[in-house]
């Protein structure tokens, strides 16, 4: 892909709503590494985290409430970076107030929600809207879309993947399992959009679900899992096998498989850190990504200066609101299947 010629454009004005664990990274990104961006505004109803970009970004505006920010008439978007549970009745808002949206995954955690922005945007032509996908902007995953497009693996018929994060003995995901939604449509949403990507957009027709927890006790009052199991029949005779995990004791352990009627492709079998073997007494092995951060910080990068492109050009790039829904509704019927153990029917 090569970029389009951003210098004849004014940068867009950027507020960054949201400076959390992903919020600090997206705002460094606009601040420093993104051409044709300006982050013109922080919002986060946090001291701590204000103070945070106060040190840590150029000088913006800050606000703590989102609806002042809305209000700034020199912001022409916003780059949502809050609790999932949050994300639909943001969205509407800004739709409303004339900006720009790029938000964070999943779109919502409830279809009707989904169903209302989408309503919203479809009001709103001339406004992008996007959500953060950003394994379509990882070089790997787009290089294997662009191989399976020039037909190289012939007709793509199943997707395996999984999103596997580190054990964290401190379990930080079980105080977000209030609001994450649970570990499909907090972690196996990525793969779901994956799946859809590279097998060309199917409707899903029917899932199932198993998980266990493993190490976190805590997450039973939420009825989350630590460890989910899923396959899922798309029309047309495609499918999808996926695995979650919280559990990994060597890394962040993601990736994809993507297999075809004249053969496939894998993308981050061997979740490798850099190019580095070790041989000793333990063996042969390499190091591997601890976080999904040091995975993907390419691809946040890249979707970032992507959704500014698209803001310029006009045109869509990366997850439509459409995509997004789809996730959603693919996630929840997971989580309908793992609750009550039977299939689901979508
Ligand atoms: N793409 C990915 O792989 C990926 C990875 C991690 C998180 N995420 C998504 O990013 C989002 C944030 O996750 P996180 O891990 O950074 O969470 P976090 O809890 O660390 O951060 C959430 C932020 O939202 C702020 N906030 C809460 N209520 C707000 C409000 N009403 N107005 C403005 N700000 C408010 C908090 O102060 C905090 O800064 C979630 O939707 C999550 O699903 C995506």
């Amino acid at each position: 892909m090569t970029a389009p010629d951003l210098s004849a454009h004014a940068p867009l004005r950027i507020g960054v709503v949201g400076l959390g664990r992903l919020g600090k990274r997206h705002a460094q990104n606009l601040a420093y590494r993104v051409r044709g961006a300006a982050l013109a505004a922080v919002c986060s109803p946090l001291d701590e985290e204000l103070a945070w970009a106060r040190g840590a970004l150029p000088a913006a505006r800050e606000y703590r409430d989102y609806a002042a920010l809305l209000d700034d008439r020199e912001i022409d978007a916003v780059w949502l970076v809050t609790p999932s549970a949050l994300h639909a009745q943001q969205i509407v808002d800004a739709l409303r107030a004339g900006k720009h949206v790029f938000c964070e995954k999943p779109l919502s955690l409830d279809l009707a929600e989904c169903e209302r922005v989408l309503r919203e945007a479809q009001r709103q032509p001339h406004l992008q809207a996007t959500i953060g996908f950003m394994r379509r902007f990882d070089p790997s995953y787009r290089d294997a879309y662009d191989k399976i497009q020039a037909g190289l693996i012939g007709r793509p018929f199943m997707v395996r993947s999984q999103t596997c994060d580190q054990n964290d003995p401190d379990g930080f995901f079980v105080r977000f399992a209030p609001t994450s939604g649970g570990i499909f449509l907090d972690c196996t949403v990525h793969d779901i959009d994956v799946a859809r990507w590279l097998l060309g957009k199917p409707n899903a027709k029917r899932v199932y679900a198993a998980g266990t927890v493993a190490l976190h006790d805590g997450l039973r009052e939420f009825g989350d899992v630590d460890n989910g199991v899923a396959i899922c029949e798309f029309e047309h005779g495609r499918l999808a096998m996926f695995y979650a995990s919280r559990t990994m004791a060597h890394g962040n352990d993601t990736g994809s498989e993507v297999i075809g009627t004249a053969g496939s492709l894998a993308v981050g079998r061997n979740p490798r850190l850099n190019r580095v073997e070790i041989a000793d007494v333990h063996g042969v092995r390499n190091e591997c990504t601890p976080t999904f951060f040091d995975r993907f910080e390419d691809a946040f990068l890249y979707e970032a200066q992507a959704f500014v492109a698209a803001v310029q050009s006009g045109e869509q790039s990366g997850a439509t609101l459409a995509d997004a829904l789809e996730a959603t509704r693919i996630g929840n019927a997971l989580r309908r299947s793992l609750e009550t153990g039977q299939a689901v029917t979508l």
